[in-house]
């Protein structure tokens, strides 16, 4: 995987600096944990920083469509206009929605209500109603660069048993954001955010996780967050991945929508809620990329 370059040869980063100046050190300390028996990342997982430039570019877009559609949002709105509201203000700011067409996805961006994990797809005949929880979803692609983000938000008088699920939810999130470090493993973060969740008897989905992204919508590796310390793939700097785990009330255990092929629901109907940003691993910590 780490093929041998010649220490006066040009980095493999594209930086023009030769590799003993650049990234030998840092492949180096990555192969010692490659034949400790650990995960690692392969070069095509660090970004340059021109490929960190344009995801942020693309994430002030996903950025914006969150913040709108948090500003809109309220009962008696349909699903519809949510996705409406995603299309128009990431074309007006020169970005693609990257879910449309997405393997097959009809819409714009996955709206997931209540009982639904994710996935949900918007539509003019589901319609926000008192009490409920939505994760809005949102991806965004900008030359060519990805970003992703989603929320949670509340509809009016929300049952206090399903906030703390939304809350404890997003500190879940914040939880891993502060167990990003490098040198260190996705495990150790994946733990961190099941611990969290867990103590207030919550349980997180399996099945689907985080990912890799920034070059493309989906990128090595899968983030889970019921994964113990010390195990997956070590975080470098310049990894960009998302944190977003599925927090449920109830069982862990989902079902997928028969007649869309898309829509995941807990299998015992209670609530499930989902934050997601996207972070970059940094020399020190990390930072968020989306949010
Ligand atoms: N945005 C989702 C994620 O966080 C993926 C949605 S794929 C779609 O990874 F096709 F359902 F849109
Ligand atoms: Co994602």
């Amino acid at each position: 995987m780490y093929r041998k370059i010649e220490r006066n040869a040009p980095c493999w980063c594209g930086s023009g600096k030769k590799y003993k100046a650049c990234h030998q050190a840092f492949d180096e300390k990555i192969i010692r944990f490659e034949r400790m028996g650990h995960i690692v990342p392969d070069r095509k997982l660090i970004k340059t920083p021109q490929d960190i430039e344009g995801i942020k570019r693309s994430a002030v877009i996903n950025i914006a469509v969150l913040d709108e559609v948090g500003d809109k949002i309220r009962a008696g709105m349909s699903t519809q206009e949510i996705d409406d509201i995603v299309m128009s203000v990431t074309q007006k700011m020169g970005g693609i929605p990257a879910d449309l067409g997405y393997e097959g996805f009809p819409k714009s961006v996955c709206t997931s209500i209540n009982n639904e994990v994710c996935h949900g797809i918007p539509s003019e005949k589901i319609i926000l109603k008192d009490g409920d929880i939505i994760n809005v979803d949102c991806s965004t692609i900008l030359n060519g660069y990805f970003s992703d983000s989603s929320r949670m938000f509340c509809i009016g008088n929300v049952d206090p048993e399903w906030k703390k699920l939304v809350d404890v939810t997003k500190e879940c999130v914040e939880i891993g954001f502060k167990n990003v470090k490098p040198w260190t493993f996705l495990g150790d973060m994946g733990n961190a955010v099941h611990e969290h969740a867990l103590a207030h008897g919550y349980s997180i989905v399996r099945e689907i996780g985080g990912h890799g992204c920034g070059n493309a919508f989906h990128e090595d590796p899968f983030v889970s967050y019921v994964s113990k310390p010390g195990t997956e793939m070590l975080m470098v700097p310049g990894m960009v991945f998302t944190i977003e785990p599925m927090v449920n009330m109830g069982t862990d255990r989902i079902t997928v929508d028969e007649e869309n092929g898309w829509t995941i629901y807990t299998a015992d109907g209670k609530p499930s809620a989902q934050w997601e940003i996207e972070v970059l691993v940094t020399e020190t910590g990390a930072e968020i990329l989306s949010y």
